[in-house]
Parts: C-alpha cells; structure tokens; sequence
C-alpha cells in the first residue's frame, strides 16, 4: 500500500490517525494542510514526515506566483519555516528542508526551480525508500529463529513511507523463513504500538501481542523477549537515541536484563550537527493527550499534565545502531561519522 504518494499537483497519505478503524487517504492541495497533517499526525514516524514535508515543500513552491528570483526566495522561506515549526523533533524533517533549500538555490529560473524541488522531493522518497529495504535486509542477519521480539511505537511502512525500520527488520527476518514472535507496547499516550504496529504486523501475519508499557519489565525479566528493537526520531554524533516517550525505559530494562536493544534508522535520522542526546530538542504536545484516550476524558478536568513527546536514550544502552549503511557498534563517535562517506 502507498502510504504516501504524490499526485503530480497534490499529495496524497494515509491518515494514521483513523486507524485501524477505518483506512482513509487525503489529499492535501496547498502546503498549509500538509503542515497541519504533520503537526495533527496525520502523517508521523520521522522518515515519513521527511517525504511528506518534501513534497509539501514542492507544492507550497508550485504556487508561489513571483516576478523575480528574490520575491520566490522571501516566499520559499515563508514555507521552510512552516514546516520547520511542525514537528522539532524529527531529524528527517531539518534534512529535508536543508536539501530543498539547497535546490531552490541553484538556478534563477523559477519555473525550473520548482521543477528541481519536485525531482528532489521524489529523490528524498525514493531515497528513503531504498534505504529501509537494506536496513531490514541488514538488520534481519540479527535475528534468529524463534525469536521473541519486542518492539515500541510504531516503525513499519506507514512510519518511514517505505518497507519500515524496526519493522522492516522484523518483516524481513519472517522473509527469511524465520519463526517470530513480536511484542508490540501499546504506546501511551497516543497508542501508536496498538493501532499502527499492531495492525501492520496483523496484515503481514507476524504473530503478535499487544501489551501496556508497563508490562515490559515483566516480560524481560522473566527471560520471554530476546532482542527489543525500536526506530529512532534523531541520533546525535554520540550516538544518543531519541525516539518515542518510553523508549529509554526499555532500554534500562533491556540493560537490566541483559537483551539486545537495537536502533534501527536510516542515516537521514542522524544528526552529526549535535555531539550528544541533551541538545535534541524534545517536542512537547498537549497534556489532553494524556488526561484523554481517542477523546474520552479520563483524568479529573484541570490535572496538570506533562507530555514530552520523545525521551532520550544514551549511547552505552545500544547494542548496535542498524543502518541502510551498515551496522553500527560502540564507540559510536567515529563510527557514526564515518557512515556518511560510505555510498
Ligand atoms: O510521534 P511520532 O509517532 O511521529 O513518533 C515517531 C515514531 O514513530 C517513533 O518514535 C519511531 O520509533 C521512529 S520513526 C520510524
């Protein structure tokens, strides 16, 4: 299925937010409602808001009506800096908007400029694309038959607008003819392990139990889960992790108990600019996700409720980083480093 697709005048996803209830597809046709999908997380997972902010980038250009090259640029702007305030997260979206803004530059002519950000935004897809295919084929070597797999959030195709990452991964392994079992967290607050993972691994008949966050240290200690593997939002030089709220608990627990944690994620999520995880910035989202489940009001009206979208996990917690680029190991510093002058 095209979790994202690009209709040559408008966009085209998958509104995560209706499932699995109802599989519903919208078409955003200016730049603010492909904004606004990103920021209401219509479109999520750090890969796939890279390819969506892409082409959204490219369709706010298409309508951009300017007499010279300078009055293109002011508007350009105007756009980059709409999608840079979305989501701050997400390393994905900063690569793209600086791999746009490097396109807008390179010619006068704006009628071709704005074809260049169309065959960049492809480019950036296909990219991404192509990458999760290796990560999963790489990361698959990993995993052994009868592996019990724990896995949080949700890092499949409709988080990366392609094969997936952790999911790949996972997907992968099963290719190979490998018996799994996978443990999904539900993923509080908003429940992306128990609508979205769930549902993807019930499509690709990957056995499957959903349980709450709080029920990991249990399965862990009692020796049920071999590896956990999860994706990542953006990965300092260090090789600090974030991902999903809930992440680093899994990995002291993983540590605590002696399983595997794997990141995996492709080099578009690596943020060499940030030597380690205390300069990521951590979104903060609304505290109604937290006193709310799907709308229903659930915690006493005026509780004060926190919401950091993301937490941090530090590098002597990952067993390995999975990329499209290789598999990456402790000391993560020059490793890292060293992935991006690879081909
Ligand atoms: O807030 P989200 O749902 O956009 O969070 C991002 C994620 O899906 C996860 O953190 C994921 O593990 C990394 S993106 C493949």
């Amino acid at each position: 299925m095209k979790t994202i697709e690009w209709l040559g005048n408008r966009l085209k996803i998958i509104d995560q937010t209706k499932l699995p209830e109802t599989t519903a597809f919208v078409e955003l046709s200016n730049y603010h409602e492909v904004v606004t999908a990103i920021r209401e997380m219509k479109v999520r997972g750090a890969p796939a808001i890279g390819v969506a902010a892409a082409y959204g980038i490219a369709l706010g250009a298409q309508n951009i009506k300017a007499e010279n090259k300078s009055e293109f640029v002011s508007q350009f702007d105007q756009i980059l800096h709409a999608f840079s305030a979305a989501r701050p997260t997400a390393a994905n979206l900063f690569r793209t908007i600086d791999r746009m803004k490097t396109i807008a530059t390179t010619t006068d002519d704006i009628p071709g400029v704005k074809q260049a950000l169309i065959d960049e935004a492809k480019r950036i897809h296909a990219e991404e694309e192509a990458a999760t295919e290796r990560i999963s084929r790489l990361g698959a070597e990993l995993i052994e038959d009868g592996f019990t797999i724990l896995t949080h959030c949700n890092a499949g195709s409709l988080a990366t607008a392609g094969y997936g990452t952790a999911l790949g991964v996972i997907k992968a392994a099963r290719e190979q003819g490998k018996k799994l079992d996978v443990i999904a967290t539900e993923t509080r607050p908003l429940l992306q392990g128990a609508r979205l993972t769930a549902w993807e691994l019930m499509q690709e008949n990957i056995a499957t139990t959903l349980i709450t966050d709080s029920m990991a240290g249990y399965f862990m200690s009692r020796g049920k889960i071999n590896c956990v593997i999860v994706g990542a939002d953006r990965i300092a030089a260090s090789g600090d992790t974030a991902n999903k709220i809930g992440t680093y608990t899994l990995a002291v627990l993983a540590a605590e108990n002696g399983v595997p944690f794997y990141v995996a994620a492709p080099t578009s999520t690596i943020d060499l600019s940030l030597s380690s995880g205390e300069e990521i910035p951590i979104e903060e989202r609304s505290p109604e996700e937290v006193t709310s489940i799907g709308g229903i009001r659930l915690a006493p009206r005026g509780v004060k409720a926190a919401n950091p979208a993301f937490d941090v996990t530090p590098h002597y917690h990952i067993t390995a980083i999975i990329t499209e680029k290789g598999i990456v190991r402790e000391p993560y510093v020059d490793r890292l480093k060293r992935l991006f002058n690879r081909q």
